[in-house]
């Protein structure tokens, strides 16, 4: 059997900008997590098992473009023409390989916290690895970057950078993924509002403003991307109060891009009621998660708050300057 597992992740700031070229700060939730094991199957066909999404189905039973599906023949295709010592390489002549696919989450779906994502990191390396075709995580990230695409339009390629490296990042599209130092660990509150909110919807409702009126949303961004430049270099000193300031700013920056929502507005305000430093929205936003930046003797406190203001679920987060890699056995 060989195993794979991939964490989730959350935004810090940036988010939306990051579409249109700006800088974006990410870190990898380890607490919540994707695990897949593969191993050979005694009957024909691929299985796939997903039991928190009742998925139970033969690879060819599911749409080409489901989301795991797509993942699979992409990958079969990929190592098509490999000639493994194990003869366990794909499908000579169009031939899969009978295998049994297990994949469980803990990653809440449509909620920012890149379930999506983390399932295609886990799944590649996984199937990858059992198939005995080697990837780097260049490859891994470059591949599951391409499954992004055929699921989410234009997607920044932040989620899959994030998940693959499972290191806080800071990311700008089309460059070299570099590493955000973290000068100590810091305590972020991640809020659920409990509204499942599609990703791609809020980024072609940005998208539609963009193209209405590129010069007022490029000089949004802009203000998105000094943000960013100025809270990378607070994590890196380790001045939390203006981080938490300059969380603040970018939530009334996703709020001018339309991107929250009442039930998002009243958890960032009832974290900020409540003694957090700064709180926004996370992720593609209109539903989904919230975060607030606390002092640790107040995260329960936040988080009690969160709940009381209805949110759905509230659980506090490390962010740490290095995180464990993902296992690969
Ligand atoms: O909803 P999430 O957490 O997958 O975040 C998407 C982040 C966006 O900037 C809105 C889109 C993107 O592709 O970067």
């Amino acid at each position: 059997m060989t195993r794979a597992s991939a964490p989730g992740k959350i935004i810090l700031l940036g988010e939306h900008a990051v579409v249109y070229g700006r800088p974006a700060l990410a870190v990898p939730v380890t607490q919540v997590h994707v695990d897949v094991d593969v191993s050979d199957s005694a009957r024909r066909g691929v299985w796939i098992h997903a039991p928190s999404v009742d998925l139970h189905e033969e690879l060819n039973a599911l749409p080409s473009d489901h989301a795991v599906a797509s993942v699979i023949h992409n990958l079969f295709f990929l190592t098509r023409n490999l000639h493994s010592p194990s003869g366990r390489g794909a499908g000579g002549e169009g031939e899969f390989p009978d295998l049994e696919i297990n994949i469980t989450s803990s990653i809440p779906v449509a909620a920012g916290l890149g379930s999506g994502a983390a399932v295609t990191v886990a799944l590649t390396r996984a199937l990858s690895a059992h198939l005995n075709y080697g990837m780097h995580d260049e490859q891994v990230n470059a591949f599951a970057y391409e499954i992004e695409k055929l699921h989410h339009g234009t997607p920044s390629g932040i989620d899959n950078t994030v998940i693959t490296y499972a290191r806080p990042v800071y990311f700008v599209r089309n460059q070299p993924i570099e590493t955000l130092k973290v000068i100590e660990p810091f305590t972020i509150i991640i809020g659920d509002t409990g509204v499942g909110a599609p990703t791609k919807q809020s980024v072609s409702d940005v998208r539609k403003l963009w193209e209405a009126d590129k010069t007022k949303w490029e000089r949004v961004f802009d203000e998105v991307g000094e943000v960013v430049q100025a809270a990378r270099q607070k994590i890196e000193t380790g001045d939390w109060r203006l981080l938490g300031g300059l969380m603040n700013r970018n939530h009334e920056l996703l709020q001018e891009m339309t991107v929250s929502s009442p039930e998002l507005d009243t958890l960032v305000s009832a974290a900020r009621d409540a003694g957090a430093l700064g709180a926004k929205l996370s992720g593609g936003g209109r539903g989904g998660n919230m975060i607030a930046l606390v002092e640790k003797e107040n995260a329960t406190a936040v988080a009690g708050a969160l709940i009381s203001a209805g949110g759905r679920r509230a659980w506090a987060t490390e962010v740490a300057a290095t995180i464990a890699k993902p296992t690969l056995r």
